[in-house]
């Protein structure tokens, strides 16, 4: 049996990630024969937000599944857009009423995939519980597939750990985001599961996790607010590439990819 093959992006952070993702997506998806692409684009407008016209166009280009975070509404003019595209997601566990899904159900080489994105609480705003929000969403996307990949949007390591763990066995994947920098430890856990803590930055290399560094230094040094531009320069996509068993929904294997695109 052919396993069901997807591959999850990092961050796309600003015009260096749009530019280094639509370089990369057509030629990733051929070679690595990719049946579903998954791109986290919280970032995607100039480092802060994404906006109607970029969504669109990362749909156009290829990605299948758009999944956000924190950033998910610092454009304002995403909102009227996520109340009507399901492929946008925002957490799943902000509260009741929040405009758009957490989460959606695809087609991908003729089977259903859900993809589900949730939100951590330490070191970000205090929505709701995301371990509890992804026992209600799996639940009912297990009603209808065993494949599920979680993007987990969060800032602490541990709190992403422990959402891999207690997940174990009920997903197919869950993949780290929002930190920027991928980490070495993907593995599938004892369950089945596929495991990163983050996936990385889809976006300039030499940054501060994206951001110009010579603002972010500066804001370091004074303590002062300043304005945060992307840095300019060569860039990096990143992010994991996943086989999954598309029957039992189990994965069969995780790997780290990067792609760097000169200046
Ligand atoms: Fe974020």
């Amino acid at each position: 049996m052919k396993l069901l093959t997807v591959l999850c992006i990092g961050d796309v952070f600003g015009e260096p990630g749009r530019r280094v993702l639509a370089s990369f997506l057509p030629r990733l998806r051929a070679e690595l024969e990719v049946d579903l692409v998954i791109a986290n684009v919280e970032n995607a407008a100039a480092g802060f937000g994404v906006t109607p016209a970029l969504a669109r166009g990362f749909l156009g280009t290829g990605v299948d599944v758009m999944t956000s975070g924190n950033h998910v509404w610092d454009r304002k003019e995403i909102i009227e857009y996520i109340v009507k595209e399901n492929l946008l997601l925002r957490p799943a566990n902000y509260p009741a009423g929040v405009p758009g899904v957490g989460s959606v159900v695809v087609k991908a080489a003729g089977y259903q995939v859900g993809v589900l994105n949730l939100q951590g609480r330490v070191f970000l705003p205090a929505i709701d519980c995301p371990f509890l929000r992804a026992d209600d969403e799996v639940a009912r996307l297990r009603a209808g597939t065993p494949i599920i990949v979680v993007d987990m949007h969060a800032e602490a390591t541990s709190e992403k750990q422990a959402m891999g763990w207690y997940l174990d066995g009920r997903v197919s994947a869950v993949v780290g985001t929002h930190s920027h920098v991928q980490t070495a430890d993907e593995r599938v856990l004892p369950g089945g599961t596929a495991y990163v803590t983050d996936l990385g930055l889809s976006g300039p290399i030499d940054s501060v996790i994206g951001v110009e560094k010579d603002l972010a230094i500066q804001r370091f040094l004074t303590g002062m607010p300043n304005r945060f531009e992307p840095a300019k320069g060569r860039a990096r996509l990143q992010g994991v590439v996943i086989r999954i068993d598309p029957e039992s929904g189990r994965a069969a294997g995780i790997e780290r990819i990067q792609r760097d695109l000169a200046a």
